[in-house]
C-alpha cells in the first residue's frame, strides 16, 4: 500500500503549555487532526470555565490561517472542584471533559486530587451529566515500584471507584500494561482507554539503549516487551474502547536532559504518521481509521471530521530539533527517518 486517506484524525489526550511556545507547536497538531482533548495541567491549572475559556483563545491564535481546528478543553480536578462548576462545564460546550491527576503523579500535578473521596460531590455531577472523567491511571505511594503503578492502581484506585460510580464514563488514559488492556475490555462501553504511540512502538529497553535516553522518558513509563505487544493487539483489534491519544508532552531541552529530567515526550510533528508505522508493522493499516478518526468521536458524542487526511509512502526525516519559545524541543525519533508522509 502506497497510500492510506483516513477522515482527518483526532488527539483525544494532548499537552500545549502556553504562552509563546503555543506557536511553535501548534502547526503540528492542527495540520493533522480536526479537533484535541487539551490537557488542563498549566501551572496553575485550569479549573474554571473562564480559565478554560481563556486559554482556548490562546491556543486558537496560534492555529495558523486557513486551518481549521477546534481545541476541546478540560477542567483539571482539585480536591475542593465545586459541582456548579462542572454543571457549567457541560452548559459551555467548550469544557468536554475533566482530568484526574493523582497528586504528585506526574508534571505539574502538586495541585491534583488527595484523596478521591474528597471529589465525590463532582463525580456525582460528571456521572449526571454524563461528561468523561480522564484518569491518570497511576498510584504515588513511593513504595509502589514504578512499573507497577498502573496496574495497582486498576485495582486498588479505578475499580472501587467504578463501584461508587457505576455510570460514570471514564477514559483511562494512556494505558501501558496488559493489565489495562483486560481490564477495559472486562467493562461497560462507559470505560475506554487512550494509547500513545511511544506505547505501541517502544519498551523499556529503548529507554537505556546504549546510555539513558531521556527523550524516551515519559509516565506512565515505557513497560516491557509483552505490554507493548498487548497494547497493539488492542488498538488493532478494532474494539472502540481504544483509541488515539497521542499523549504529546513538550519540554525544553534543558528540561529533559537535566539531572532530574522532566517526564514527557513530543510526537505532534508527526503524530498520524507514527501511528501508521505501528498499525503496518502489524498488517493493520485497514484498523487505523477507527482507532485514529471514529471510536474516539464516538465516545465523545461529538461528530466525525468532515474532511479527510492523506498519508503516502515517502520517506522523511524528522528535524533534530524545534524551536520552544527560545529554548528547543527533541521530538521523537529525532534525526530518524520516517515511511509515511503526510501530504
Ligand atoms: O510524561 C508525561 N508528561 N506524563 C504526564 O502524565 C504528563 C506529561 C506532561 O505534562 O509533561
Ligand atoms: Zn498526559
Amino acid at each position: 500500500m502506497n497510500s492510506i486517506t483516513l477522515i482527518r484524525p483526532d488527539d483525544w489526550h494532548l499537552h500545549v503549555r502556553d504562552g509563546e511556545v503555543l506557536n511553535d507547536i501548534i502547526p503540528h497538531t492542527a495540520a493533522r487532526f480536526g479537533r484535541a482533548i487539551i490537557m488542563p495541567n498549566l501551572k496553575p491549572p485550569i479549573t474554571t470555565m473562564e480559565q478554560a475559556v481563556a486559554y482556548q483563545q490562546r491556543i486558537q491564535a496560534a492555529v495558523p490561517n486557513g486551518i481549521h481546528f477546534t481545541p476541546l478543553m478540560t477542567l483539571y480536578l482539585t480536591d475542593n472542584m465545586r459541582a456548579s462548576e462542572i454543571a457549567a462545564a457541560k452548559q459551555s460546550g467548550i469544557v468536554h471533559a475533566v482530568k484526574y491527576y493523582p497528586a504528585g503523579a506526574t508534571t505539574n500535578s502538586d495541585a491534583g486530587v488527595t484523596d478521591l473521596k474528597k471529589t465525590y460531590a463532582a463525580l456525582e455531577s460528571l456521572q449526571q451529566h454524563g461528561m468523561p472523567l480522564l484518569i491518570h491511571g497511576e498510584v504515588t505511594t513511593p513504595e509502589i515500584d514504578v512499573f507497577d503503578r498502573e496496574a495497582v492502581f486498576i485495582d486498588s484506585v479505578l475499580q472501587p471507584l467504578l463501584k461508587d460510580f457505576p455510570e460514570l464514563k471514564v477514559v483511562l488514559e494512556h494505558i501501558t500494561t496488559a493489565q489495562a488492556v483486560d481490564f477495559i475490555q472486562s467493562t461497560s462501553k462507559n470505560i475506554a482507554a487512550t494509547i500513545t504511540p511511544q506505547h505501541l512502538l517502544f519498551n523499556r529497553n529503548d529507554i537505556f539503549k546504549g546510555g539513558i535516553r531521556p527523550h524516551y522518558y515519559c509516565l506512565p513509563i515505557l513497560k516491557r516487551e509483552q505490554h507493548r505487544e498487548a497494547l497493539v493487539k488492542a488498538a488493532t483489534s478494532g474494539n472502540p474502547k481504544f483509541f488515539l491519544g497521542t499523549d504529546s508532552a513538550p519540554h525544553s531541552q534543558t528540561a529533559k536532559q537535566n539531572a532530574c529530567g522532566c517526564a514527557g515526550i513530543y510526537s505532534a510533528h508527526a503524530a498520524i504518521e507514527l501511528y501508521a508505522e505501528a498499525f503496518e508493522k502489524n498488517n493493520a493499516l485497514d484498523k487505523l481509521e477507527g482507532f485514529a478518526s471514529v471510536y474516539g468521536a464516538d465516545y465523545y458524542q461529538l461528530p466525525l471530521n468532515p474532511d479527510k487526511i492523506t498519508l503516502i509512502k515517502e520517506p522523511w526525516q524528522i528535524p533534530q530539533h524545534y524551536q520552544f519559545g527560545n529554548n528547543t524541543l527533541i521530538p521523537l525519533k529525532a534525526g530518524e527517518m520516517m515511511q509515511w508522509k503526510l501530504t
